[in-house]
């Protein structure tokens, strides 16, 4: 399972949910101290691409740098909470009949050649939480006692990296735009 953002506040947790279900996990990010707390949170492999936009040249170097992370085979899921131009290079390294899920888009909405998806007969699947939440919430409320669960176990650890009172909310959102938050930060609405 190849995750993009990994450091961020989903990515973090793909990350923690994918070693607890029994995959080999490799987390993709900006910086030396992100990929610290990837590997912290227990993945297995880390690397550490450049920051977009990329040109041509750009995009098949990270290309090759996600073939390179993730083996022969390809990834069996990769998770995009990222992309923009990291997208199509991702999906490039994609094992036949594999999972591509469609979480985020912080670094711009990407467009996809779609003969990749028919060279690797695989799939790309939309994941939108609250409207699966909305539309399903007995399948929901299933997962979320599956996390507790988990949780319980002690196999997963929500990082929750820094706490700001309300009237500090707009540095909260300056950190996730720098790209410079791990796991989630939480802003106070009342004490
Ligand atoms: N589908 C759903 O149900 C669902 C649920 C929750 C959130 N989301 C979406 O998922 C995305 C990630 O959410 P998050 O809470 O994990 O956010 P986050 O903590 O800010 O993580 C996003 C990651 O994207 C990377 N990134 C690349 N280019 C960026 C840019 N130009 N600006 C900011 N970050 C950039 C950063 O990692 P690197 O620096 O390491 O590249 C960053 O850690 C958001 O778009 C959010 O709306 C979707």
């Amino acid at each position: 399972m190849l995750v993009l953002g990994a450091a961020g506040g989903v990515g973090l947790s793909a990350v923690e949910i994918g070693k607890a279900m029994g995959a080999r996990v490799i987390g993709a990010v900006s910086s030396e101290e992100k990929a610290q707390a990837v590997r912290d949170a227990g993945a297995d492999d880390v690397l550490i691409y450049p920051r977009g936009p990329f040109d041509k040249d750009g995009q098949k170097a990270l290309s090759q740098q996600f073939k390179d992370a993730v083996g022969p085979n390809g990834a069996d899921v990769i998770y995009d909470a990222v992309g923009g131009d990291y997208c199509e290079p991702a999906l490039r390294s994609i094992a036949w009949e594999g999972r591509y899920l469609v979480i985020g888009f912080p670094a711009g909405i990407p467009k996809l050649p779609l003969n990749l998806t028919l060279l690797k007969s695989c799939d790309v699947r939309g994941v939108f939480w609250g409207a699966f939440a909305a539309r399903d919430p007995q399948h929901n409320a299933a997962n979320i006692a599956a996390l507790f669960a988990m949780w319980k176990a002690g196999k997963i650890q929500p990082k929750v990296t820094e706490i700001f009172a309300f009237e500090q909310g707009g540095e909260a959102i300056a950190r996730l735009g720098d790209r410079k938050a791990i796991g989630k930060l939480v802003v106070r609405i009342a004490d």
